[in-house]
């Protein structure tokens, strides 16, 4: 397996009346071709914004991208229009990130329209629609609906035809299921990883439901305050999870079995502010295991078993 994408130290940060927002904050991911990262944590932690910073459709602040080995950051806006057509994104509410005012047919002849392909071939673009139809399950007789008179499973099937048709290797899907009927969620689960299996595509997988990271994803990254706290293959990380943020937000998973429910672990603490954060563990305010030590250190990644990362100093005695 090689890998598809690669980013290190990368950073986003917001300018605002009160200083700048650290929305992402030196991230180190990587990425296999094929494979899916699943990107964790509560809302506001950085998840959107890292998605949009590794396809460069938000600048990063700093940092480096690369994709099959070449430097992103180092394209011009030519050449990045070009990489676009590999690198693809799928986003939450497909209602509000689809015209309302453009057919099925037009929303999905768009991105092959702005790229210019099937420019003068019409015959070729109506087969290449029907075929992407097919593919993500519409039926042919909504190819002239709107996106308003259909559900949100179809039109989040809009969203992936999108995506799709400009056969991308790379899909960062921001949260796709999360604003949908739990019925739905798993068609559009399941869409998505056969298509993975069909062309090999690999994802970054956002979300903040870890029932929904844990049927898709191959590696776990959860994020806090704009940085990664921990990061693991996911049978590891479910089984074996050591940062206090991992283990309070699986202990958050509502369990089905009401006899096997425990007490809720709830986070004490005040969350610290993503603006000129102070150096140090974003999460130490609300660690149950803090040392004043904590707020100075730096946040190095520690590998504790192969492929398990930690960023917490006292990750061995925690793991126990
Ligand atoms: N354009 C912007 N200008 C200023 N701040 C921003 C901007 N976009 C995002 N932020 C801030 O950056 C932080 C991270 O936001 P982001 O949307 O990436 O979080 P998220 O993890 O995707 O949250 P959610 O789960 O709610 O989607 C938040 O504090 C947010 O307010
Ligand atoms: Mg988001």
């Amino acid at each position: 397996m090689s890998t598809l994408i690669e980013t290190q130290g990368l950073q986003k940060y917001f300018k605002t009346s009160k200083g700048f927002l650290h929305a992402v904050d030196g991230i180190d991911l990587k990425i296999e071709e094929g494979q899916t990262l699943g990107v964790v944590g509560e809302s506001g932690c950085g998840k959107s914004t890292l998605g949009r910073a590794v396809l460069r459709l938000q600048e990063p602040t700093a940092g480096k991208i690369f994709y099959e080995g070449r430097d992103l950051m180092a394209m011009n806006k030519a050449e990045m229009h070009h990489m676009r057509t590999e690198m693809q994104m799928i986003f939450q509410d497909p209602y509000s990130s689809l015209n309302p005012r453009m057919s099925i047919w037009e929303l999905i002849a768009e991105p092959m329209l702005i790229n210019n392909m099937y420019k003068s071939d019409k015959a070729g673009l109506n087969k290449r629609i029907e075929e992407l139809m097919d593919t993500v399950g519409l039926a042919k007789r909504l190819t002239h609906s709107y996106p308003h008179e259909l559900d949100g499973g179809r039109r989040q099937r809009i969203g992936v035809a999108r995506a799709l048709s400009l056969n991308p290797k790379f899909i960062v899907c921001d949260e796709p299921v999360s604003a949908l009927d739990v019925s739905i969620q798993a068609q559009i689960l399941n869409l998505l990883m056969d298509l993975q299996d069909e062309r090999g595509l690999t994802y970054m997988f956002i979300t903040h439901d870890l029932s929904v990271v844990k049927h898709i994803s191959n590696e776990i990254m959860v994020m806090y305050m704009g940085t990664c706290v921990e990061r693991a293959p996911k049978e590891e990380l479910f089984a074996h999870p050591v940062h206090p943020y991992t283990k309070a937000l699986l202990a958050a998973i509502p369990e089905p079995d009401i006899d096997k429910r425990g007490s809720l672990q709830v986070l004490k603490g005040e969350v610290s502010s993503p603006i000129n954060p102070a150096p140090g563990c974003r999460f130490a305010h609300r660690c149950p295991y803090a040392k004043p030590e904590c707020m100075g250190k730096d946040l190095t990644m520690h590998e504790i078993t192969p492929g398990h990362y930690v960023a917490c100093p006292y990750c061995q005695e925690l793991k126990g």
